[in-house]
């Protein structure tokens, strides 16, 4: 059996998969995160191992296969600080990729063009540099006595072998990264006065990293080596799970915060745009990727407001797409990423009429997320990424009228997958399995069974691009009141 495991950012989620790539079972566990000051979020990774223990003693409870365990892969939270000292000690909590306390510092990192030029991103202040930069400033003693940084990823993949070691896909991420050569650049981490032997050893997420430790073998009672893959971040993972690898293929995510990502045969970073280019967790691909902080998260802020389900408010919207409303939604609830960079703007309303209803508000925040999508996609159209259609996933996508409504906005078909696993445990499990059975990524990474494929409303395409006109003057609007 394989095992993957999704370190995410409230808990850990495991999947054991049969030799033949079908899930078996899955266990989840939660921890907490700490805010100890506005803008700050730290874990302790003490807490993803207690996390881990959980899961698998679930695991193995429920499932006689896994003690026939062959190949494990971890999959991340992106761009986490875990500092240890020459004794693999930790040396402070983990600061995770949405915590914002380095905004200074990756703005003193963004006007030096190598970054952007070598990493292919703007350096965001959840990336890992700029968060050294701030250990450096305000902990310099600590600092003295980095010796590793690790990944979240990187660090449980530590805990299981041994050693440190780290996927491409979680390592472009820090922007110390060489993103067309797959590979630390010495320049940036010089530029950052970091040291190329404070980091893992690389290599892809769908090799062999190294074998568990007999010591957790023997008390997860496994006999025979298991391997475990290099993993990936959560991103590339969730792509490995749909088997989103090539050229023309992608998803969309209408989660708390909304995802589009394509696969890319070559590496097409446009950071100027705000979008992320990182290397995918398979060899010889990359990925793009928008990232928008508020999307389903914007339609619970109306519910908690109103008091009326997510549901609800959807279903009051009938079954039949209309057309635009009149009232727009700016979804800068918690600032935004992609295209604007800007960490500062916030939301609001325009066109608000005695008459508005919250009928209508419902349809101005549907509207408002998935002009902000379109938003994403276009900055990937112009980098010559062309597909036919997209995977949509997240839990927005359990309406009907959302997704119909965002078919037609993004002018493009969405494929609804069937139920069943096809997130980030599951794409870290495929790599596990890849990199313990040396199967081909191809034969393993095949995509979901498609329910349905939605096409936009083909007669409301022109009005909703009218409306996303008006949609793209409302930033330097709400910009300008901050
Ligand atoms: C990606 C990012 C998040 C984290 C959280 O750039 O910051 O998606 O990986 O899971």
């Amino acid at each position: 059996s394989f095992l993957g495991l999704d370190l995410g950012t409230s808990g850990i989620r495991a999947v054991l998969l049969d030799d033949g790539g079908a899930v078996l079972g899955d266990a989840e566990a939660r921890y907490e995160t700490q805010h100890l000051q506005d803008g700050w979020s730290e874990q302790d990774p003490s807490s993803w191992i207690i996390g881990l223990e959980k899961v698998v003693e679930a695991l193995r409870g429920s499932q006689p296969e896994f003690q026939n365990l062959r190949g494990i892969g971890v999959a991340g939270h992106m761009h986490g600080a875990t500092l240890l000292d020459i004794e693999n000690n930790v040396l402070r909590p983990c600061i995770l990729w949405n915590d914002t306390r380095s905004s200074a510092q990756a703005k003193e990192m963004n006007e030096n063009p190598l970054y952007q030029r070598i990493s292919g991103n703007i350096v965001f202040p959840g990336f890992t540099a700029p968060k050294l930069a701030w250990v450096h400033n305000h902990e310099p003693e600590l600092f003295s006595k980095v010796s590793k940084v690790l990944l979240p990823a990187a660090y449980l993949n530590f805990y299981l072998t041994g050693e440190h070691v780290a996927d491409m896909s979680d390592s472009a991420g820090t922007v110390w990264f060489d993103l067309e050569n797959r590979a630390w650049s010495e320049a940036l981490l010089d530029q950052s006065g970091m040291e190329p032997q404070q980091m893992p050893r690389l290599v892809e997420g769908s090799s062999k990293a190294g074998s568990l430790r007999p010591e957790i073998a023997a008390a997860w009672g496994v006999s025979g080596e298991v391997i475990v893959a290099g993993g990936a971040g959560d991103n590339a993972a969730a792509a490995c799970g749909m088997g989103v690898l090539n050229e023309g293929q992608g998803f969309v995510s209408l989660g708390t915060s909304g995802v589009v990502l394509l696969a890319r045969d070559q590496m097409r970073a446009a950071p100027e745009t705000a979008l992320h280019t990182f290397c995918h967790a398979v060899p010889d691909r990359w990925y793009q990727m928008s990232v928008m902080l508020s999307a389903a998260d914007s339609l619970s802020w109306l519910s908690n407001i109103t008091g009326r389900t997510p549901a609800e408010m959807t279903n009051a919207l009938g079954e039949t797409l209309q057309a635009p409303g009149s009232v727009s939604f700016a979804p800068y609830l918690s600032g935004e990423r992609t295209p604007h960079n800007d960490a500062f703007v916030r939301g609001g309303f325009s066109g608000l009429s005695a008459g508005t209803t919250v009928t209508d508000l419902t349809h101005a925040v549907l509207e408002g997320v998935c002009f902000g999508l379109r938003d994403g996609l276009e900055a990937m159209r112009e980098t010559g990424a062309k597909f036919e259609g997209l995977y949509a996933v997240g839990g927005g996508s359990q309406s009907r009228y959302w997704l119909q409504m965002l078919s037609t906005i993004l002018n493009t078909a969405l494929y609804l997958p069937k139920g069943g696993e096809f997130g980030a445990a599951m794409g870290a499990a495929r790599l596990g399995m890849v990199a313990a059975t040396g199967a081909s990524v191809e034969d393993v990474m095949q995509v979901p069974d498609v329910e349905e494929v939605l096409q936009p409303t083909s007669e409301l395409v022109g009005a909703y691009d009218d409306a996303y006109q008006r949609f793209q003057r409302l930033y330097p609007a709400f910009k300008s009141l901050v």
